[in-house]
This record gives structure tokens, C-alpha cells and sequence, in this order.
């Protein structure tokens, strides 16, 4: 059987760095590999600042190894790394390792909470550290509880896996190989996706059976050839002697043993050339490959999850979706916006427990409770995400809360003083208006927290504490994801500074069990895409302009939707707050006037209906954005429903349609869309 393996290094190199590249639109910093090495089962480590290609070249162009050399192991990992602690860099990005041997390597997405803590332990063990990374505390964690187990029988690579992800917090998904273990790999996850893709030869007539058989049985399985692809498990999952599932799938049409090739990965796009077969892992699967099995092993006794996990074929769609077949960035990333927002709540949302970790505040809790006020620092969209969070801040944590647009705020020189609380909210976390504010504030002796997409950005370097969005990269000029995790990161911060509020107790956990539907609405939502674009095409395409009105939670909703639209396709547009309508925006309203109306039902749903009375009383005739099941709304008017949440999170779903709208319009008016006249992405100029 494993002379029938694929044995060539150049392989198995050419498939991770072709893995890689699938996964190169959703934007990366760096990339690494590490590849198995000769008999002593030293693995080789390649890791390069920028782009795949550039990875590839290094590797190419290392003579030192021989490519073509077989090697006996056959085990080896690649990864491309969107920073989140520590600088883009060679040194951070992955894999790491546990010593200048590469004995254990690891490869990770997501985020060690408290790694710090594991990072001091491990130092005080005289673990040297390499990196600036949460992840290079696992590699070093498993060769510590390796050394202190060193000679136990029971010491497999899946138990020592064990041990290592019970002393994890935080997210991960992550693949291990370790030289200990030759020919074997691990992948297991908790919060972070991953997947196993299972190749096996064409004609294959048995996949997989419930029952252990080796080489023999498979010699004579064809009368197991209809059993189903499900891998069920044994009555007692945790028991040591059996394992979770059986996956030795040999047998081809003419009877000879074939080999099966398992593909690990975050994201199927990356293994969709290779195989369409798949198989989630659950939290806390331990997937343990081996010699061509996969046995896949739980962390806990009777954790009540169901041990079957199917193999399910990926559509096609899906895989078309994830190469980035959208025809804009900015298209693609409102698309994101259900994997995006949990991708800023992973890690830190405790959802049973209804708490919330911000990793970057813990040591700040204190004194940002005692401050006297908070002041929100941003532009642009930024700036609207604090617009978006101020009520819902202000509630839980009765702290008063300004929003300053930094240029204003420099302009007026506001007064900041030491007990001040100052955050900063910056996608890019390089814009100028925005970094000078925050210089400003820490002359002044303000505690300076960052809010921004970008890890070793200005802002997250010169702040003394904060959160980082985990969005990925935006790359479109307009703003859409970045805004929703904006505005998750800063009710996630009111939530976790609010935690010991017992009055507000209800209220939270009734926020924090929508953040976790929140997902699911965001789906919902984007679903109105195509009568989105239908309203584009039909009534507002040729419109000089259009005013976007609402009030409380939605005012922000306005000013957002009117950016969006005015910043990518050039029609005029105006966010108005509807409680000041009748203070001048009313002249504007005629029959010809187009008006959006958002009126979702909260507790200022009465008001508004008052200003839809005020418009329609002028002939006008706007579109309503509401909740969808909402009847008070008559039937003659052009409605866009959205599904209903909490009113501190019903903004994160009212803005999608109107980045929808805005990206239709740019559409039909043939402007570039992610590369808007005059504007930039970040703007680095006072
Ligand atoms: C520019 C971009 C906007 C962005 C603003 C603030 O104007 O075009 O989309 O909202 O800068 O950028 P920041 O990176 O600080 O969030």
C-alpha cells in the first residue's frame, strides 16, 4: 500500500503552493511552508513576506535540498498568514516551531487568548521565543508536555494533542506534525473552520465502512461496497482501544489497493482542484491521520456531540464563490459579511456563558471603567460605526460617550485630559487625520485604545491597547465589512465593560444571543440582492439624488447608506436624521424627491412613522426599509424587508441593503467600483 503512495517532494510542494494560491483572494501578508525532510524526518521550513509566487521562488531557488529526493515521510504544511499579533515578517509567520530542530510544527488560524500567560510559563522553562506570534506558544507547549511524558506508551501524537488544546483558549484551527511522530498529522480546531478533503482512486467502489478492516478484508470488501460514505462511530467514542472511524479505503475496480491522499484545509477552495469530498471537523475534533487512516478522536468523555461525521461533496457554486468569482472587492465583501462578523466575534463571545474576552482590554478594564468619559475618534465610515454604538454604549456602561470626526476634533483643539478614554477607529488603522488625533491624545495623557483591521498598523502600534477587527483585508475603497465588525467590536467592548452591571444583565445576554444569529440575518439580507438590484435599475438609477431618513439606532444607517451611495456611484445622496426633518430637509420633499425611509420597529418606531406621515403628506412617496414581518405598512408601498434583531444590532442588517443598492448603482452609472474618482483607501494625508 505505501509503495502505492505518492512519494515525490516535488508533489506534495506543488500542491500546498497550489493550495496557497487559492486562497490568495482572501489577502494575506506572508506565507510559509514546512516540507518533509530526509531520513531523519527534520523537516525544512520556507517562509516569505508577500506573495505566494515569491514563496515559491525561495524554494526553487534553494539548491541545499534536492527536490527530487525521495523522502520517507510524507507529511507537510503550508500556510498564509493575515497578521493578527505581531508584525507582518518572516519570523511571524507560520509554521512555527518548538526548537532549532523542528520537532513539533505548527500552522494555526485564529486567536490564543491567553497566550501570554502560556508564553511566560513556557519562558520561565527556558523556551526560547522566536516569534511575536500567539501561535508559536502551541508548538512550544507540545514539546514541553512531550518531554515531560518522553518514554509512556500512552504517549501517542492524538493524546499529546489532548493535552495541549485543553490548555488552548481562544480559537484555532490547526495542523501539527512533529518529527516524534513520523508519517502521522494532526488537525483539530475549536471556533476556527477546518476540513478534510479525501481523495481516493476513480474507480473506487468501497469508501468507507464502519467496521476496522485492514489490507485482508479489503481484498474481499466488494460486499461492503453499499455501505453508506457516513463515518459512524463505535457505542463508546471515548474509548481508548477503539477508534472514532475507519476510513481505510482501498479498493479499486480491478481490486487493487489504492491510496488515499487527505487534504487539510480552512477553506475548501483551497483543495476543490483535488477533491470535492470533504469532512467538517466539529470543535474539538481531533483528527489524527496516519499511515493513510483517519481516525478522528474527541477531546471530552460524553460532550453530547454526535461522533457521525459525513463526507459531504461541495457544490460547485460554493467553490466558484470562494475562488472570488464576484465581479468587485467590494462585491465580494459584502458577501463576507456572515463569515466577517463571526471571524470578529470568534474567540472572544462566549455564547453559554454570555460573556465577552476581549484579549487587548483585559488590563485595561479598570481604568476605562473609572474614566470620566469615552471620546470615539474616526472618519469616514469609521466614524459611523461610532455614531452606530454610542447609544448601546452609553446604556450599558454609563459612561458618556462623544464621537469626534478627527479633523473636527484636531480643528477645535478639544480639551482631552488624563482620566479621558480615547478610542481610535480605523480600518486601516493608517489614516492621517486619525493618527494625529490619537498623537494629540496621548500628549495629553489620555489612555488610547486602537479599533482597526490592520495588525502593526500605526494605530495598533501606538495605542497602548485594543482591538484588532479580524475582518481581512477590505480592499475596496467603500467600506462595507470593516463598518459591520466596527460596529461589533465596539458593542462587544461595551459588553465586556459592562459584565459586572446586574442591571443590565438581561439586556446583555439578550444582545450577545442575537450577535450569535446575527450571521444567519446577514444571509438573510444579502437574499434581497436581486430586488436591490431591481430598485436600482427600475427607480433610482436616474436620479439626481436621494435622501436616506431614519432615527436612534438607524440615524447611523443614513449617513452610512448616503456615503456608500455618493463615494461609489456619484448620485447625490443625504443620510437625515428624520427629528430633524421638519427643520429644513422637508422643503427638499416633493413628489419627485426619492426618499428612503428606514422604520424598523423599535422604540422610536411611533416617531418615525410620524416623519413617513410628514413625507407622504408632501407627496412623497419613499421606499421603506422595515422589519419583515412588520404589517403596519401599507401595501402600496415599495418595502425592503430585513429580519428583525435586537435595535442595538438591527443597523449591521439595515445597512446591507443599502451596500447592495450603492454597489448597483456604481454598477449601472460604470463606475469603477472599487476604485472610486478621487477617493483612496487610506488616506495618509492630513
Ligand atoms: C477613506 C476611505 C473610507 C474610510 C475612511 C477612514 O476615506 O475611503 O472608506 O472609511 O478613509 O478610513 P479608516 O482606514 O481610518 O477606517
Amino acid at each position: 500500500y505505501l509503495q502505492q503512495v505518492e512519494k515525490d517532494r516535488r508533489y506534495i510542494v506543488d500542491t500546498l503552493l497550489a493550495g496557497l494560491s487559492r486562497l490568495e483572494y482572501r489577502g494575506y501578508d506572508s506565507a510559509g511552508i514546512a516540507i518533509d525532510g530526509d531520513a531523519d524526518n527534520t523537516a525544512t521550513i520556507y517562509k516569505q513576506v508577500g506573495k505566494v509566487n515569491a514563496l515559491r521562488k525561495k524554494i526553487n531557488e534553494d539548491k541545499s535540498i534536492d527536490m527530487e529526493k525521495t523522502f520517507v515521510s510524507h507529511t507537510s504544511m503550508a500556510h498564509t498568514r493575515w497578521a493578527t499579533h505581531g508584525q507582518p515578517s518572516e519570523r511571524n509567520s507560520h509554521p512555527h516551531r518548538s526548537d532549532p530542530k523542528n520537532e513539533f510544527l505548527v500552522v494555526h488560524n485564529g486567536i490564543i487568548t491567553n497566550y501570554k500567560e502560556l508564553r511566560t510559563v513556557l519562558e520561565k522553562k527556558g523556551y526560547v521565543f522566536e516569534s511575536d506570534t500567539d501561535t508559536e506558544c502551541i508548538a512550544k507547549l507540545a514539546k514541553y508536555l512531550f518531554d515531560s511524558q518522553k518514554g509512556s506508551k500512552a504517549l501517542t501524537f492524538t493524546a499529546l494533542t489532548k493535552a495541549v488544546i485543553k490548555e488552548l483558549e481562544g480559537a484555532f484551527a490547526l495542523i501539527l506534525k512533529s518529527s516524534q511522530f513520523p508519517n502521522e498529522i494532526i488537525a483539530t480546531r475549536r471556533g476556527s473552520p477546518l476540513l478534510i478533503g479525501v481523495k481516493t482512486a476513480k474507480k473506487l467502489k468501497v469508501d468507507f465502512v464502519d467496521v476496522e478492516f485492514g489490507m485482508a478484508e479489503a481484498q474481499n470488501a466488494d460486499k461492503l461496497a453499499e455501505e453508506s460514505e457516513n463515518l459512524l462511530t463505535p457505542a463508546d467514542p471515548t474509548h481508548p482501544k477503539i477508534h472514532r472511524s475507519q476510513s481505510r479505503a482501498f479498493l479499486s475496480e480491478d481490486g487493487m489497493p489504492q491510496p488515499i491522499e487527505y487534504f487539510l484545509a480552512s477553506d475548501p477552495s483551497a483543495i476543490v482542484e483535488h477533491t470535492k469530498r470533504v469532512l467538517y471537523l466539529e470543535d474539538d475534533d481531533i483528527a489524527h491521520i496516519d499511515e493513510g487512516e483517519l481516525h478522528i478522536h474527541r477531546l471530552r468523555r460524553d460532550d453530547g456531540i454526535s461522533a457521525i461525521r459525513s463526507i459531504q461533496t461541495l457544490e460547485m457554486e460554493i467553490a466558484e464563490i470562494m475562488k472570488g468569482s464576484f465581479d468587485h472587492f467590494m462585491q465580494k465583501e459584502i458577501y463576507e459579511q456572515p463569515e466577517s462578523v463571526v471571524n470578529t466575534m470568534r474567540g472572544r463571545v462566549n455564547f453559554d456563558t454570555h460573556t465577552v474576552n476581549l484579549g487587548g482590554l483585559k488590563a485595561y478594564l479598570s481604568t476605562i471603567r473609572r474614566c470620566r468619559r469615552i471620546v470615539f475618534v474616526a472618519c469616514g465610515t469609521s466614524f459611523h460605526s461610532c455614531i452606530a454604538t454610542r447609544a448601546i454604549f452609553e446604556e450599558l456602561t454609563e459612561i458618556p460617550v462623544s464621537n469626534e470626526l478627527a479633523s473636527d476634533f484636531l480643528d477645535r483643539r478639544t480639551p482631552i485630559f488624563r482620566d479621558d478614554v480615547c478610542v481610535f477607529v480605523s480600518q486601516s488603522g493608517e489614516t492621517a487625520d486619525t493618527i494625529l488625533a490619537l498623537r494629540y491624545c496621548l500628549e495629553r495623557g489620555a489612555l488610547c485604545l486602537g479599533v482597526t483591521n490592520t495588525v502593526g498598523s500605526s494605530i495598533s502600534r501606538e495605542t497602548h491597547c485594543g482591538v484588532h477587527l479580524n475582518a481581512g483585508p477590505e480592499i475596496g475603497v467603500a467600506s462595507t465589512k470593516a463598518y459591520t465588525s466596527q460596529f461589533i467590536a465596539l458593542v462587544m467592548m461595551a459588553l465586556q465593560l459592562s459584565e459586572d452591571r446586574i442591571s443590565m444583565a438581561e439586556r446583555r445576554k439578550l444582545i450577545i444571543d442575537e450577535l450569535h444569529e446575527l450571521p444567519r440575518y446577514i444571509k438573510e439580507t444579502l437574499a434581497l440582492d436581486k430586488e436591490l438590484q431591481t430598485l436600482a435599475r427600475d427607480v433610482l438609477h436616474k436620479e439626481k439624488s436621494l435622501l436616506i431618513m431614519g432615527r436612534g439606532a438607524q440615524h447611523a444607517t443614513c449617513l452610512e447608506g448616503a456615503l456608500k451611495i455618493k463615494e461609489i456611484s456619484y448620485m447625490h445622496s443625504e443620510g437625515i436624521l428624520a427629528g430633524e426633518l421638519k427643520h429644513g430637509p422637508l422643503a427638499l420633499i416633493d413628489e419627485n424627491m426619492p426618499v428612503i425611509l428606514i422604520m424598523t420597529r423599535d422604540s422610536l418606531y411611533p416617531k418615525v412613522q410620524s416623519a413617513l406621515q410628514q413625507v407622504t403628506a408632501r407627496k412623497g412617496a419613499p421606499i421603506i426599509i422595515c422589519n419583515k414581518e412588520d404589517t403596519g405598512i401599507s401595501n402600496q408601498t415599495r418595502t425592503i424587508r430585513v429580519p428583525s434583531t435586537v435595535d442595538a444590532l438591527q443597523g449591521i442588517i439595515t445597512v446591507i441593503p443599502l451596500q447592495l443598492l450603492s454597489y448597483h448603482l456604481a454598477v449601472l452609472n460604470g463606475v469603477d467600483v472599487d476604485f472610486p474618482r478621487n477617493l483612496a483607501k487610506s488616506v495618509t494625508v492630513e
